[in-house]
């Protein structure tokens, strides 16, 4: 058997949008996009959508809007993708890393307010896996700090606490690379509630005009095209059922697997499974049981093994070697993420249990 780490899905529909979308001459920023913002944003309760050219480029086009620059600090886990460190970055702010919550991964709302300094402006959690950060408390600590709380929600479609969805707390980039719950081939969406920052995001996301050739601010491209966006509104469609499928698989493997910690998820939290990732027990070699899985046809994928301030590009930058998170350097050695894709087959969900039972 062969089961690969995800199975992005196209159907008829999406193929047929992408058509229409040609045939009207209308290629970039124009009705699909306002579309999409629009349903994307009603489906996580949001005020106002800004479609963007991907997921880097959200987040980038959020911390833009926030004046976020040179001199300022960004807290941030060290356990996420790199574009969470990128984005902050790409605008000369330095990114200061905090530790985990070692059962949801996400960041620890504890741990980033020690790592407050007089130099902090935001926070960004990032709702990992799919599993939401713990956005009340966030929100808690930004009011008491005065810090613009943002949000990475790239891999967090339609998660939510208490049944707010993610998104609403702060600015929120998502992301809609093909692997994730939903896609647009490559694509991106900032969330706000905020009329102010919305107006800003359009103008970080193009060119800086307010009105054609008249550049109020420093922007860029970042736009989508409509042939991303008619592929978005068709798989938004979809992704209630997708996710619910998503949680049911995880269901099934939190009720069959035995050898490895499976996730966990909060009180009144609903974690979307972008991926469902375990842990193996203390003292088993995490890297010869992947590949053993992998070996045996089953698309493991460790995200991530080595966490973001010890990459070699921070080493250059200098600055991190004191940083000390034990729950990120614990969490990098165990972690592995199974297939859990929507249309996995109940004999493919058997087949996975099966195997990694036998593994550890
Ligand atoms: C946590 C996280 N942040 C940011 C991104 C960046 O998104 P994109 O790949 O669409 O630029 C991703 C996606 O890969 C991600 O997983």
């Amino acid at each position: 058997m062969q089961i690969p780490i995800a199975k992005p899905f196209i159907g008829e529909e999406e193929k047929q949008a992408v058509i229409a979308v040609l045939s009207s001459g209308q290629l970039s920023m124009g009705p699909k996009v306002a579309e999409f913002e629009q349903a994307f944003a009603a489906a996580h309760g949001a005020k106002h959508g800004v479609a963007t050219s991907n997921g880097t480029t959200a987040l980038m086009t959020a911390i833009m809007a926030h004046g976020i620059g040179p001199g300022d600090e960004v807290i941030i886990p060290a356990f996420s993708f790199f574009a969470t460190a990128s984005c902050v970055l790409s605008v000369g702010a330095r990114p200061v890393f905090a530790d985990i919550d070692p059962e949801t991964f996400c960041l620890s709302p504890a741990a980033a307010e020690a790592a407050i300094t007089p130099r902090t402006k935001a926070i960004m959690p990032v709702h990992l896996y799919g599993h939401p950060a713990d956005m009340p408390a966030f929100e808690a600590i930004c009011q008491k700090h005065g810090l613009i709380l943002l949000e990475d929600a790239a891999q967090a479609h339609l998660a939510q606490i208490n049944g707010r969805f993610v998104g609403t707390w702060g600015t929120a980039g998502f992301s809609f690379y093909p692997t994730k719950n939903m896609t647009t081939t490559e694509g991106g969406m900032v969330l706000t509630n905020d009329d102010e920052i919305a107006r800003r995001l359009r103008l970080v996301r193009a060119q800086g005009m307010n009105k054609q050739y008249y550049h109020e601010a420093v922007g860029y491209n970042f736009r989508m095209t409509d042939m991303a966006a008619a592929v978005g509104v068709v798989q938004l469609g979809r992704l209630p059922e997708w996710t619910c499928a998503r949680v049911g698989n995880a269901a099934y493997y939190n009720q069959h697997l035995t050898s490895v910690k499976t996730p966990v998820t909060r009180p009144g939290c609903t974690h979307v499974f972008h991926q469902y990732t375990v842990r193996v027990p203390d003292g088993v070699d995490r890297d010869a049981v992947a590949k053993r899985l992998n070996d045996r046809g089953i698309g493991v994928r460790v995200y991530y093994p080595l966490p973001i301030h010890r990459q070699p590009v921070f080493q250059q930058m200098g600055g991190y070697e004191d940083v000390y998170l034990p729950e990120t350097e614990k969490a990098t050695q165990q972690v592995f993420s199974l297939p859990v894709y929507p249309s996995l087959t109940e004999e493919e969900k058997a087949y996975v249990v099966q195997e990694v039972n036998a593994a550890c």
